[in-house]
């Protein structure tokens, strides 16, 4: 089964093909973050207009890609090769801007009902999730193959706007764990960048580069000198706070202490508390569940404190880890692709396309699925 899927929840215009869930034919990612950079922030207008000028562009040259990765000749009309190869057209619904989100899921809609296809709608925070279950064709490596993620999993989603922790029994069979009370790890690492002068949007990467050359610089290895909290990490449940980490590090930055550490340093540091406080946590669940894997998604999950720290506890505690390739991580439409044909419960068709509306505040438990 081969699944168009259409992401468009923010800042990001998505489209990719992806066939029984598993492997990708084609993907396409068009952004417009560097006007957000210019700004400090993402404008929803300026997204949303951005969406407009670039879904069509963007899902032709998809269909165009899944033309030669099927090897059927060019077609003068790209729409040719989905009305014949395609048997499903998925989107993400929300959570995301408003203004993002209806320019995907309305095209998404005009496709499938233009085409005669089924329509399945996404949550996009369950579908970084299932950027594992992609098999790894570049790499060739199997941890992303579907037959070593296990029920019961657990789930550790990481966005920008998110950091929750789920218990997948199964394929649509979700539990809620725990989840922040306040800000997501992604907006802590975004709003150190902006303190430090690093980046004023999305700024994680750049947290996360500073503190790797950091230790680099270090010839005798390097240890946390608990710079910053590790806020909740002894609280015996699976709630998380960043907040208060955020203001830990403004006090810093803003202190006299700062001008005695570097700036590579102050990121090291950062990333240390809020590595260790979600591994901590994390683990745990995968204890007190008797998960088997666990399985990682969102854009922190690229940063590669992380994935060193689970991969080291996963092994010592005999769980298999899955955590997508570093391209999948951020916003894109392979794992909305996969996420569809896996969770298919809320499949439309005919006049029930019409039925289906992008919803910005979906939480990670509400069913598309
Ligand atoms: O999942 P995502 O692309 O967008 C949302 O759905 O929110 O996540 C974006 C978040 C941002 O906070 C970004 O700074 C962070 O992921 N991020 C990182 C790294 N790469 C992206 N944070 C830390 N280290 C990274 N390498
Ligand atoms: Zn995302």
């Amino acid at each position: 089964m081969k699944i168009l899927a259409i992401e468009s929840s923010c800042d990001e215009t998505a489209a990719a093909v992806v066939e029984d869930g598993v492997r990708e034919l084609c993907s396409v990612v068009a952004t417009s973050k560097e006007l957000h950079e210019a700004t400090g922030g993402v404008v929803p207008e300026v997204a949303a207009r951005k969406q407009v000028e670039s879904i069509v562009p963007v899902v032709d040259e998809c269909l165009r890609r899944l033309g030669k990765a099927l090897g059927v000749e060019p077609q003068a009309d790209q729409q040719e090769i989905g009305r014949q190869h395609i048997d499903a057209i998925a989107v993400t619904i929300g959570p995301g801007l408003i203004g993002s989100l209806v320019v995907g899921v309305e095209a998404a809609k005009t496709l499938a009902w233009a085409w005669g296809k089924p329509l399945i709608p996404v949550n996009h925070l369950v579908g970084h999730l299932y950027a594992n279950f992609l098999i790894d064709a570049a790499s060739k490596r199997i941890p992303l193959s579907t037959k070593l993620i296990t029920f019961p999993a657990v789930g550790l989603l990481v966005s920008g706007g998110h950091t929750d922790l789920i218990l997948m029994r199964d394929h649509g069979k979700f539990e809620y764990i725990g989840g922040t009370l306040d800000d997501a790890a992604g907006e802590c690492f975004d709003k150190t960048a902006r303190m430090l002068g690093l980046a004023k949007y999305l700024g994680g990467v750049l947290v996360s580069n500073e503190a790797q050359k950091f230790k680099d610089s270090q010839a005798s290895g390097v240890k946390s000198r608990h710079l910053f909290p590790r806020p909740l990490i002894g609280s015996g449940d699976f709630e998380f706070s960043f907040s208060g980490l955020k203001t830990a590090v403004s006090r810093f930055v803003t202190g006299e202490d700062f001008a005695k550490y570097s700036v590579g340093e102050v990121c090291y540091e950062l990333e240390c508390a809020i590595v260790d406080v979600l591994a901590a946590k994390t683990m745990k669940a995968v204890e007190k569940f008797g998960a088997g894997c666990l399985v990682v998604g969102g854009g922190v999950s690229a940063n590669g404190a992380l994935r060193v720290k689970l991969a080291e506890m996963c092994e010592k505690a005999g769980v298999t880890l899955c955590i997508p390739p570093v391209r999948l991580c951020t916003d894109n439409a392979v794992y909305i692709a996969s996420a569809a044909f896996f969770n298919q419960n809320g499949i439309v068709s005919g006049k029930d396309i019409a039925g289906v509306h992008a919803n910005p505040s979906l939480g990670i438990m509400d069913g598309s699925y």
